[in-house]
């Protein structure tokens, strides 16, 4: 098994803020990220495919192939969005990297060939604070 990792980027506003909550416990919680006007991050993504090489190509599958699903299915709907008010596959969920994390693994594993399997989506919000997911376990 040999795995391949395509490097993405987008940048997007949020805010982490539960409104079942009181404004004091939300500053509580989530400190800054709880700003009402929201922030921003300069989010990098990291998506993982496993398979075996073809053995004509010796390519497990074209990385500009799969920059181009993870660009239309993914990045182009998050790149300078507002992911708690303009992106459909994240509302009525806290907009935290672990949630969009998962969101991105539901939104890309439909659209990826059969000769490759999604292995890990590692998506950085900060360069010393990521989220790795690795789908559900069956
Ligand atoms: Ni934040």
């Amino acid at each position: 098994m040999v795995y391949l990792t395509r490097v993405e980027h987008f940048n997007a506003a949020h805010k982490l803020y539960n409104p079942s909550w009181s404004k004091e416990k939300n500053d509580e919680v989530f400190g800054m990220c709880a700003n009402e006007n929201w922030h921003g991050h300069n989010y990098e993504l990291y998506v993982t495919v496993k398979g075996e090489p073809d053995t004509d190509t010796g390519f497990l599958y074209d990385a500009k192939k799969l920059s181009n699903v993870i660009k239309e299915k993914v990045t182009e709907k998050l790149d300078h969005k507002n992911l708690n008010m303009d992106v459909d596959f994240m509302s009525g969920q806290m907009c935290s990297t672990e949630n969009l994390a998962v969101a991105i693994w539901q939104q890309l594993e439909p659209y990826l060939p059969k000769e490759i399997q999604l292995h890990c989506i590692k998506l950085y919000e900060t360069p010393r604070i990521f989220v790795e997911y690795f789908g559900v376990k069956v």
